[in-house]
């Protein structure tokens, strides 16, 4: 990721790579004092959204480290590995599905290890590090294992997908929330995956943040939503495992009668299109769901689609977020071996909820929005949506003279009373201008020679470049007109 906007935004403080004084650590990144709130932003956005679609949806938190037992239960234990290759001379490892899309230019996922091997040895692909022979594929799970406690010691895993957690505080929130379902449990937080070669990036992290929700719901209700209507010729971009060659529009209600999806999944669909379309403004052709193969599907998924986003450093389409259909895998799970049921009375019948789960990568999505967001040319400007950039407006004195640093730093201890404002009085005001535009701030506010005169100031778009004169005093209704 060597291109201009990694450049700038080490340069900036969006990102830059973990403990990097220490030579970094592959798959590892720390936010500086630009992305930290940009990345906030972004789970806020998340947050307001998807919390809105239902009034039993809510947010709850956990813990990262979780007991064996749990993923015993989830299926992590047995199922969550990828598949690997070593090379039998310099012991260099690869993901043995990644390693043959490089050299084939396909995807290779689901593959077992004598399929691996034979593909491998069909097209005579060497260790990429020594050319060196390399040998036999197999399994390496992806969890990070961790020993609780000193004297007793308690093996437990840092969770690989925040998902468990809700899973595991299902009963007592069905309590707590009513009995009522649907019922929604979101948490955004750190996943742990032991990457086996994490060199795309951001894209393949090991330490990474998830906003993921859960939706408990009454499996007999699959092919129903109360909101249907509302979504029923909404047209989704879908690329079908059958025909990988062509993103068809289809509207929900064709998804539904001619290709057997539920109406409670495809509803979440179009409401999950509807965020990156309408919220985060990525254009539609860049965006597609990618229905999974029965051998790409994850383990626990029945219906799996995921979301994708055209971006050219992830390599073109690539995966941001999924739709997994988890049916009961994961509460029967729980029951099976924590011996509790999971069982709810609802409705007049007795049975397991199954779960929807929206899920989606933070990091991915705010470095996806950062590339898109990207434009090179007479002005270097980060375009992001007004909903996600660190800043709302920048203030500037034109000059640290004739009053107007005091008049500008009140303008920007009032704004920032209710707005995120930067101040910057450093260098010329083209410099500053600039520096505003590389950290996506969509506006900046200058107060100058005219400002002492009459109480109006210059209010510049970030977008074009253009300035107009605003009263002081209007300034903050001004200000939230234009983010809206
Ligand atoms: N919880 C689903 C995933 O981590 O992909």
């Amino acid at each position: 990721m060597e291109n201009g906007l990694w450049q700038l935004l080490v340069r900036r403080g969006f990102l830059v790579q973990s403990s990097e004084l220490y030579g970094g650590l592959a798959g590892f990144y720390d936010y500086g004092v630009m992305g930290a709130p940009l990345k906030r932003r972004f789970e806020d956005t998340w947050r307001r959204y998807f919390l809105s679609l239902n009034r039993n949806f809510h947010e709850i938190d956990g813990a990262i480290v979780q007991p064996e037992d749990v993923f015993r239960a989830s299926g992590h234990l047995e199922h969550f590995d990828d598949p690997i290759v070593a090379c039998i001379k310099c012991e260099h490892a690869e993901r043995a599905d990644h390693l043959l899309q490089e050299h084939l230019k396909e995807k290779f996922e689901g593959l077992n290890e004598k399929e691996y091997d034979a593909l491998i040895t069909k097209h005579k692909i060497k260790c990429a590090r020594c050319d060196g022979t390399l040998g036999h594929a197999s399994k390496q799970n992806l969890m990070f294992p961790v020993t609780v406690g000193v004297q007793s010691k308690t093996r437990a895993f840092l969770r690989p997908e925040t998902a468990q957690v809700p899973y595991v505080n299902f009963a007592r929130s069905f309590e707590v929330t009513r009995k009522q379902l649907p019922l929604g449990l979101a948490l955004v937080g750190r996943a742990f995956r032991n990457e086996i070669s994490p060199r795309q990036g951001v894209y393949r992290m090991r330490e990474f943040t998830q906003a993921e929700l859960q939706i408990f719901f009454d499996p007999s209700a699959l092919d129903a939503h109360e909101d249907w209507d509302s979504v029923k010729i909404y047209r989704l971009r879908l690329l079908f495992a059958k025909d990988r060659k062509k993103t068809v529009e289809l509207t929900c209600s064709d998804a539904n009668q001619k290709h057997g999806i539920p109406k409670f999944y495809l509803y979440h669909m179009a409401r999950v299109q509807q965020f990156y379309l309408d919220v985060l403004g990525v254009a539609p052709e860049r965006f597609r769901f990618y229905e999974l193969s029965d051998e790409e599907r994850a383990f626990y998924n029945k219906f799996h689609w995921d979301v994708e986003i055209d971006v050219a450093s992830f390599g073109g389409f690539a995966e941001v977020g999924g739709i997994h259909y988890r049916t009961d895998h994961d509460l029967s799970g729980h029951a099976r071996v924590s011996k509790k049921p999971q069982e709810v009375f609802y409705n007049e019948r007795r049975f397991t909820p199954h779960v929807l789960e929206l899920s989606f990568g933070v990091d991915r999505n705010v470095y996806a929005l950062l590339e898109l967001s990207y434009k090179e040319g007479e002005r270097t400007v980060l375009a992001l949506p007004h909903t996600i950039a660190p800043y709302d407006a920048a203030v500037f004195p034109l000059v640290n003279k004739e009053g107007m640093d005091t008049e500008a730093l009140r303008v920007h201890n009032a704004l920032s009373k209710k707005f995120r404002i930067f101040y910057d009085d450093g260098g010329s005001i083209g410099r500053r201008y600039a520096r505003q535009d590389e950290i996506g701030t969509p506006f900046c506010i200058t107060v100058d020679g005219q400002t002492m005169k009459d109480r109006t100031v210059t209010i510049r778009n970030r977008d074009t470049g253009k300035q107009e004169r605003v009263s002081v005093d209007a300034l903050e209704i001004k200000i939230r007109e234009l983010l809206d």
